[in-house]
């Protein structure tokens, strides 16, 4: 699917609007209803100056997902991760998780990388030593630097806030606190055992395709047809799917729902082996939520399982997806998971794959001189959603 096309390789790139126009453009369909919706321009997926205005407007201003606190759970334990060109480490420090700069004080070489469990991070350069809050603890041969000072080093650490279980981080250190535009989530995930999630596996892969496409794709469910008609449709027909309308313009989140095939047992909407969370009724259990918190955090839930996604933008044509597959810890007791969870990520990245494939397509597509907004059906409420929140943040809206 994803053929090389070599007719169009080395064709001359998109000749770029000024940004001010792609803004414009953008704006342009500002008070659209769903059903006179289009999606945002092309150039708002291929521009990179477009990009670097979501960087400053959204991404630095706002909350942005980073982990979930299942990666963390002891004390000591810590992952890395680079967001927006910043290296970072997330560290479940004594008294809470912390979110730190990584890069060294003294030439700046990141001092830890991979995941793992520590009491202080080494750089790897000139060892100097750095304990879980960041403090310094010890720089050899620095006795001679007159004036220096190891208690007044500390590495940088960044505004954080774990809301139900996922890790956000504000870069720019003054967004409005999040957890109170997230009150509707916390009653969505009310029978979900959020304290007894642990991670069945993960997965990361590089997307060569702009961050919205990730999210609105994983969003809307209208694509069933298309690229998942083999592998979801059967059991989850897109025709099916529907978004929840958000009333409130401060709710931080929205919803979409997928229900079983009507004439299908509700046994085949959970994931046969794993433990079913309690308090689920029958009809619950036919249907399966799809979250996305604005702007880079993705969530699907089922009766016996969440799919934690995080999507970090890199650039106007490339993100990065990161996924945490949680199930309730009691299913570690079963002899069998490590087998059942090998053949659920064989299984996912299937799905992921058919994703890929398409959103390639479509970034390539959104390069294109005769690309223009296409129009949106009922089924991709999301899209509409998502489009109307990204004007918002780039025009200054409220954080
Ligand atoms: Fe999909």
């Amino acid at each position: 699917m994803t053929d090389a096309l070599p007719h169009t390789a080395g064709i001359d790139r998109l000749a770029e609007p000024p940004i001010a126009e792609i803004e414009a453009r953008v704006h342009g369909g500002r008070g659209q209803t769903l059903a006179d919706s289009e999606t945002l321009p092309p150039e708002a997926y291929t521009s990179q100056a477009f990009f670097e205005r979501e960087r400053e407007m959204i991404f630095r201003r706002g909350w942005m997902a980073l982990g979930h606190v299942a990666q963390i759970p002891e004390v000591g334990d810590y992952f890395t991760i680079d967001l927006l060109g910043e290296p970072m480490v997330v560290v479940r420090a004594a008294d809470r998780i912390r979110v730190l700069s990584r890069v060294c004080l003294h030439r700046w070489a990141p001092v830890v990388s991979g995941k793992g469990n520590a009491k202080m991070f080494s750089c790897p350069f000139h060892r100097w030593a750095y304990d879980l809050t960041g403090q310094l603890r010890s720089a050899p041969f620095m006795d001679q630097a007159a004036g220096f000072d190891p208690k007044a080093c500390k590495l940088p650490e960044f505004r954080a806030e774990v809301v139900l279980g996922t890790i956000y981080v504000n870069l720019s250190g003054d967004a409005e606190p999040l957890a109170p535009r997230m009150d509707g989530l916390a009653r969505e995930y009310s029978n979900i055992p959020l304290d007894d999630l642990v991670i069945g596996f993960s997965v990361e892969f590089p997307c060569p395709f702009n961050w919205k496409i990730a999210v609105e794709t994983f969003m809307e469910c209208y694509h069933h047809i298309g690229a998942h008609s083999k592998t979801l449709q059967p059991h989850s027909p897109g025709g099916d799917s529907y978004g929840v309308f958000k009333e409130d313009p401060e709710q931080g989140w929205i919803v979409a729902r997928h229900p079983l095939r009507a004439d299908l047992g509700h046994e085949h909407a959970l994931t046969p082996g794993l433990p079913v969370f309690e308090d689920w009724t029958e009809e619950q259990i036919r249907i399966g939520s799809l979250y996305h918190v604005f702007p880079n955090h993705l969530v699907g839930t089922s009766a016996n399982a969440m799919r934690w996604t995080a999507v970090l933008p890199i650039s106007a044509t490339e993100s990065w997806w990161i996924r945490h597959y949680l199930v309730h810890r009691d299913a570690l007791k079963d002899p069998g998971f490590a087998e059942l969870m090998a053949r659920l990520k064989t299984s996912g990245d299937v799905i992921a794959k058919e994703d890929l494939d398409v959103n390639t397509l479509q970034q390539r597509g959104a390069a294109s001189r005769l690309a223009r907004p296409g129009r949106l059906s009922h089924l991709e409420l999301p899209v509409w959603q998502l489009a109307d929140w990204v004007r918002d943040g780039i025009g200054g809206g409220r954080f």
